[in-house]
């Protein structure tokens, strides 16, 4: 499995680099996205490539918008990034890239939580609640919640974590209608994901949506899609309340940095082992034979 750290796609003008994507725009209208094997832990983009990641998160992003192109538009275009590419480039997007709508970013992050796990746990131990929902008493850690909650967290800058933010702090930054059609929309899309999934074997206990409006001010789902990365997927058949359960993810490398009493969660990041990549690695790779039924392509 090749890898690729960072794309350098001399062809087009570079728009950006996030923390596991890059992007290029194609004309004025679209943009190129390609995903690379970076990954980040606790906002901290590592030094070593997962090889293969970006190809996952990219194969399983394309897998959801087809299974789930009935609820919301998605951003893409239909247009194979191989054709906007120079001949040399090809490599670097085969697999793991689509050129896409290019989209006006609504600066919230759709947020549903399915279990009570993570920082929701940590704040309905504190208050009883999270994003300000009321929850039952006595829930465990790890528990099914009663019905999937929208928990809205205001989008970050570069470097920064994203907020949680209540439902009502979300109407007032994007105005009413959009909040309600986001999270309506979001809530939908996790319950249908999550009942296939479940089919599959995989819990899948929270994940996040980004969305985006087009010119004519239409919603569309963007970005990634219920991968590994922006959702916590838990085989079921390991699941049980009142532990953090084992997770498809980065799980492997978030447990090896809290082992590291020195290193402060900021950049730079510290050096993966070896067995650490590896381990990971087949962890994304599991996720996706699981979830689709087939190997990753390319
Ligand atoms: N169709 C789109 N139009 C415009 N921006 C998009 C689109 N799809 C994704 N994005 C943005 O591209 C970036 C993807 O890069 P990523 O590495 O995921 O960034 P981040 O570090 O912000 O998570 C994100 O900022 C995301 O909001
Ligand atoms: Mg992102």
């Amino acid at each position: 499995m090749n890898s690729l750290y960072q794309s350098s796609i001399k062809s087009l003008p570079l728009l950006g680099h996030g923390k596991v994507r890059d992007n290029y725009a194609v004309g004025d209208d679209k943009i190129l996205i390609v995903t690379s094997d970076r990954l980040s832990a606790f906002d901290v983009v590592m030094n070593e490539p997962i090889p293969g990641k970006g190809k996952v998160l990219n194969q399983m992003t394309d897998f959801w918008f087809e299974k789930l192109g009935h609820i919301v538009p998605n951003h893409l275009t239909g247009v194979a990034p191989e054709s906007v590419v120079a001949a040399d480039e090809v490599d670097q997007v085969k697999g793991r890239a689509v050129v896409a709508k290019r989209l006006k970013p609504i600066m919230v992050e759709a947020v549903v939580r399915g279990y009570i796990i993570g920082s929701g746990w940590k704040d309905y131990q504190a208050t009883g609640s999270i994003c300000g929902i009321q929850l039952p008493e006595g829930l465990q850690q790890a528990e099914k919640l009663p019905q999937p909650i929208f928990t809205p967290a205001a989008k970050a800058d570069l470097g920064e974590h994203d907020e949680n933010i209540s439902f009502a702090d979300m109407e007032s930054r994007i105005g009413a209608e959009l909040a309600a059609k986001m999270r309506d929309v979001a809530i939908k899309l996790y319950t249908e994901a999550s009942e296939y999934a479940a089919s599959r074997g995989i819990i899948i206990a929270d994940t996040k949506f980004e969305f985006g409006l087009d010119d004519n001010g239409v919603m569309h789902l963007m970005d990634e899609v219920l991968t590994a990365d922006s959702s916590r997927f838990w085989p079921a058949d390991s699941y049980a309340v009142g532990i953090s359960p084992p997770s498809f993810d980065k799980q492997f490398v978030r447990d090896y940095l809290e082992t590291l009493t020195d290193w402060g969660k900021t950049a730079p990041a510290p050096a993966l082992p070896a067995d650490v990549i590896e381990k990971t690695q087949a962890k994304y790779f599991e996720a996706i034979e699981r979830l689709t039924g087939e190997k990753l392509k390319v």
